[in-house]
This record gives structure tokens, C-alpha cells and sequence, in this order.
């Protein structure tokens, strides 16, 4: 026989356990307890100055509403500041200076709307505790009329509709604090429309190909069978958006035997005596295409694998990219430096910008 925790008892018979007695609840473990306490309500309420004193109440009135004007003030300030304190690229002072006075700006846009709303409801609006029973989510039609009746009362003690100020004030601050990230998010789309601009690059008929980063220019002597040069345009490095045109005009040069190169009708002269140049920026996803296997004349990409045959310019011949790498015509100016024929005929990078 055993003696369990909630009272009852057990006889072991065999390998069989058999409750010889109901079990029994324990003080504490019922459900519904026995000892249930008096529900002690809420403290009684203690009024404030701004309930006893129209003075205070008309202070406290003035305070509110002025913290929301400040809050206009502040996000007003953010856009202020935003369009006198301009990015300069390359200059971290004047990044430095617009992230301040912006931060100051927003920051007090949104700190005076959060303390006078506090203030106000600390203060101004009905400062007794109220509770509610619970109720179905979709009360009776007498209920609903409560819940109007309530709602009206709750605008008429909280001061909404009586204390214009207030609101009207309020109701500008919320409008102007969105002000400051319309104008930032409007700034994040580019100045000038995209497609001309990744459409063209910095090459142009007679522009030298250089060394990638120094900027010396290439002599077609120098390029000897199976080598491979990363170049750029002569004078890329005095641009100010440099990356942005390096981005756009990186390019890849290679020797082969004319003999090997497959041309299509039309490019016979984009070649220099088997030197040839295409656009490192891969055309799937724009990676730069860096890998050139010299015994294959294969060009890889290390993003995705996407393959391209230099021989068969560049076509994919394996991965994701789904058009050759853009040719860059060629020739040799009379000092015997490359120099570009002209631009890119296509647009270089992702397939997607060719369909703009
Ligand atoms: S970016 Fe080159 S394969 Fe994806």
C-alpha cells in the first residue's frame, strides 16, 4: 500500500497498481479556491493642481502646446538643416556637420511630441483609474452606443475638442515630423535619370587604356601573347565620382593569336592584332569577371562561375549570365598606346539595365 501527495492510495498487486480511494484536493491545488480575497478596488483619487487650480490648468495648457510647436520647429530645423549642410562626396566634415544638425532636428522633432503628449496626459486629461469588464469582441448595439457615449465623454474630459490649441498644434507637429524623411528618402534616388548614365561610360574615341590603378598608359608592344592587364580609362583617377565610373568602365585586356579569334561580321577591326578588350563587369549581377585561365582563354567569374570564351568574344559558355561581356573597340594611336575607337556599343553590367 502507498500513500500519495494528494491523498489517495494505491495496492500493488502483481505488476497491476490499483487506486483503491478517489483522490482528493489538496488546499491550494483547487480550482476554484476557498480562501478567495476581496477585491481591494482602487485607491481612492487624489486630485491634481491642474483639477483644483484653473491657473495651473491654463499653464499646464500652454506648456503642452508649446512643446508640440517646438516639435515643428524641430522637424522644420532637420530639413533646414539637411538642404544647408549638403553631403560633399569625399569631404567627412560636411558629412559630420549634417548628421549633427540633422540628428539635433529629428531628435527634437520627436522628444517634443513624446513629452508633451506625456504631459499632457499627466496632467490635463481625467486622472482617475477607470476598469472595464471584459466583454464579447462585438458588443451589443446598447453597448456600442456606450462605447460612443464613452468616447465623447472621453474627448470632452481629455480636452480634444475644447482645447484647440492643443490639438491644432499637435496635429502639425504630427504632420511635419514625417517632413524631415520625406525629403532624406526622396534624396536617396539618384539626381539624374539612371538609364543615360549606365548606358554610357567614360571611354570615348582616342581615350588611352591605362594600367588599373596607376593610370600608365599600355603600349600594344608591351601586351605579349597570353597576358592579361585590368584597365581603366586614361584619367579616371582625377574624376571625383571615380568609382562610380571605374564601376561602369572597368576593362580587361588579352593577347591572343589572331588566329584564334573568332569574329563576327562587322568587328574585324575591334582588335589590335589579337589584343582584345571586353568589360570586366559580369553581366549577370555585375561582379568583376578577375579569373583568366591563359590555356583556355576562358574568363571566370568567381560570384556564380558564369564562364565566358575570350576566342568566341566572350560568349557564355557556362552559369547564370545570360549575354556575352561588351567588347571594347580598339586601336593604337600613333605613338603606339591602346586607345579606345569609342564607348561601349552596348551597356556594360547587369542584363537587366539593357532592357531600360
Ligand atoms: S555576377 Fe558573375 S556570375 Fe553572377
Amino acid at each position: 500500500m502507498a500513500q500519495h501527495d494528494d491523498g489517495g492510495t494505491t495496492a500493488a498487486t502483481g505488476s497491476a497498481v490499483v487506486r483503491s480511494e478517489p483522490p482528493v484536493a489538496k488546499s491550494g491545488t483547487a480550482v476554484v479556491p476557498s480562501n478567495a480575497f476581496e477585491n481591494p478596488g482602487l485607491p481612492p483619487h487624489r486630485l491634481r493642481a491642474t483639477d483644483l487650480d484653473p491657473q495651473k490648468d491654463r499653464i499646464a495648457e500652454r506648456r503642452v502646446y508649446t512643446l508640440f510647436f517646438l516639435s515643428i520647429v524641430g522637424s522644420v530645423f532637420a530639413v533646414a538643416a539637411y538642404v544647408a549642410f549638403p553631403l560633399v562626396p569625399g569631404d567627412t566634415n560636411s558629412v559630420r556637420l549634417n548628421n549633427v544638425f540633422l540628428g539635433i532636428g529629428i531628435s527634437l522633432g520627436l522628444l517634443a511630441i513624446g513629452i508633451g503628449a506625456i504631459y499632457w496626459s499627466k496632467n490635463l486629461m481625467r486622472g482617475d483609474e477607470m476598469t472595464e469588464s471584459r466583454h464579447p469582441t462585438r458588443g451589443t448595439e446598447a453597448t456600442r452606443e456606450q462605447a460612443v457615449e464613452i468616447f465623447k465623454l472621453g474627448n470632452k474630459e481629455s480636452g480634444f475638442g475644447r482645447r484647440t490649441l492643443i490639438r491644432n498644434s499637435l496635429i502639425g507637429a504630427l504632420v511635419a515630423f514625417p517632413l524631415p524623411a520625406v525629403v532624406l528618402f526622396r534624396d536617396l534616388a539618384p539626381a539624374a535619370d539612371p538609364v543615360p548614365q549606365l548606358k554610357h561610360t567614360m571611354w570615348a574615341t582616342g581615350t588611352r587604356l591605362t594600367h588599373d590603378p596607376s593610370g600608365t598608359p599600355i603600349k600594344a608592344a608591351d601586351v605579349t601573347i597570353g597576358s592579361v592587364f585590368h584597365v581603366i580609362p586614361e584619367g579616371l583617377n582625377d574624376k571625383e565620382d571615380r568609382l562610380e565610373q571605374k564601376a561602369k568602365a572597368a576593362v580587361l585586356l588579352m593577347r591572343l593569336k589572331p588566329e584564334d579569334l573568332k569574329i563576327s561580321a562587322g568587328r574585324e577591326s575591334w582588335n589590335y592584332d589579337g589584343i582584345v578588350a571586353y568589360s570586366k563587369i559580369c553581366t549577370h549581377v555585375g561582379c568583376p569577371v578577375a579569373l583568366y585561365e591563359q590555356q583556355t582563354h576562358h574568363l571566370l567569374c568567381p560570384c556564380h562561375s558564369s564562364t565566358f570564351d575570350v576566342t568566341n568574344e566572350c560568349e557564355v559558355i557556362f552559369g547564370p549570365a545570360a549575354r556575352p561581356l561588351p567588347q571594347l573597340p580598339i586601336a593604337i594611336d600613333s605613338a603606339g598606346y591602346l586607345i579606345a575607337q569609342s564607348d561601349f556599343t552596348e551597356p556594360v553590367g547587369a542584363s537587366f539595365w539593357e532592357r531600360a
